[in-house]
């Protein structure tokens, strides 16, 4: 363990959050560290909305199904794809982890929100007045911790093959 491990081990999502709002320096750290995400062909096909605004908030929580909980979050990160680019889903998916891990670095708890393949993409897309180009992957609604759940993880063994598979 260290301190890179340790902070990638103890994220949790967090869906419960204090009122405080976060520095815009830890903001802007976070979102450095999703834009060093990796991308096929170093395309960076994303575009992170950042959204504080009570009341739009609380139409991006209303537009989701299991997200709810977006409305009492102190930020809510929106990433979208630009979707010429043909890796853009597993690079957004890159950059959301690296946002939440840049976000959890600060104490700042997060949970990632589903977005692509989710009707309310496009109403999400077209309230922030975001081009027809780019597509909803995922939102990130974030604060400092009121509640921490803490979701049991599989066994390394049971996850994890050497060389070869094997039933036993
Ligand atoms: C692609 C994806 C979509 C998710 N969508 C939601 C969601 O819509 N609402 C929610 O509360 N959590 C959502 N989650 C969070 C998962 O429920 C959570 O990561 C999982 O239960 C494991 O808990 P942990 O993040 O604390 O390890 C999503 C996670 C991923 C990766």
């Amino acid at each position: 363990m260290n301190v890179g491990t340790t902070i990638i081990k103890s994220r949790h999502s967090v869906r419960k959050y204090k009122p405080d709002q976060i520095e815009e320096s830890a903001i802007r750290d976070a979102l450095e560290c999703a834009c060093q995400a990796p991308s096929a062909m170093n395309l960076q096909p994303w575009l992170f909305g950042v959204v504080r605004d009570r009341a739009l908030l609380g139409k991006i929580a209303e537009l989701t199904d299991h997200g709810k909980f977006i409305a009492g979050a102190a930020v809510c990160f929106i990433v979208f794809g630009e979707k010429k680019a043909k890796y853009y889903l597993e690079d957004c998916c890159a950059a959301t982890e690296n946002l939440i891990l840049g976000l959890w670095a600060y104490g700042v708890g997060s949970c990632w929100v589903a977005g692509d393949k989710k009707p309310y993409a496009d109403d999400i897309r077209k309230l922030l007045s975001v081009p027809d180009r780019y597509t909803l992957v995922s939102l990130v609604p974030a604060g400092y911790p009121a509640e921490v759940t803490v979701q049991k993880k599989k066994s390394l063994d049971d996850v994890t093959f050497i060389e070869t598979y094997s039933e036993n």
